[in-house]
């Protein structure tokens, strides 16, 4: 498998907690730490598969340093490209806002041609809108660790065994190809 870029802020508390987590459960081989806060479009499109720490702030907006990044973001072409988010949000103090971070970035990524992988589901969370819905799912990893701290592990663990399939369809699906093609 080739390495799968884990890019978030290396300055925030919990979202890097939660990337370092998220890490230790695929194995660490298998990912490379990206720094979104210095991270170039050329950097960023030399990965095939992507996990994105997009926690929500100001009210139903992205973090600052993602903020900054989106503009060079929209010129990419990211067809062929696999992205799972996750994002950290607070259901009990922002529940018009809920994780909106990962509806947002999910749009974005969208429109550049790539993929969203690991939606979830929204049963279990209690709150009253949020963009990151897509039916009865999030387009991503929903984490609340001030509502919902001792799930958060278990949450990791189950997320990152369906992407492990989720990422892998992809290329086993090809590889089936070429040899079909032989
Ligand atoms: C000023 C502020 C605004 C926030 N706005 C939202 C919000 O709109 N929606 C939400 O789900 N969480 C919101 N949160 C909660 C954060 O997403 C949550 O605390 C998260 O764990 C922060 O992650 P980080 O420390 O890795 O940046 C907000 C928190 C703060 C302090």
């Amino acid at each position: 498998m080739n390495k799968i870029a884990l890019c978030f802020s290396f300055s925030t508390n919990k979202t890097s907690l939660a990337a370092k987590k998220i890490a230790a459960e695929f194995g660490p081989e298998n990912i490379a730490m990206v720094n979104v806060e210095n991270i170039t479009p050329e950097q960023f499109t030399s990965y095939k598969n992507y996990i994105l720490g997009v926690p929500t702030w100001f009210d139903g907006e992205l973090p600052n340093y993602w903020d900054e990044f989106v503009p060079a973001l929209e010129g990419l072409n990211l067809k062929g490209r696999k992205i799972a988010l996750f994002g950290n949000g607070d259901q009990k103090g922002y529940p018009e806002n809920f994780v909106d971070g990962l509806g947002i970035m999910a749009g974005i990524l969208e429109k550049c041609g790539a993929t969203i992988v690991g939606y979830t589901s929204a049963d279990g969370y209690q709150f009253e809108r949020s963009k990151a819905l897509r039916g009865d799912k999030f387009t991503g990893l929903a984490l609340d660790f001030e509502n919902q701290g001792k799930q958060i592990n278990q949450k990791i663990r189950e997320w990152v065994k369906q992407l492990k399939g989720e990422f892998k369809q992809e290329g086993s699906r090809r590889q089936k190809k070429v040899n079909g093609n032989r």
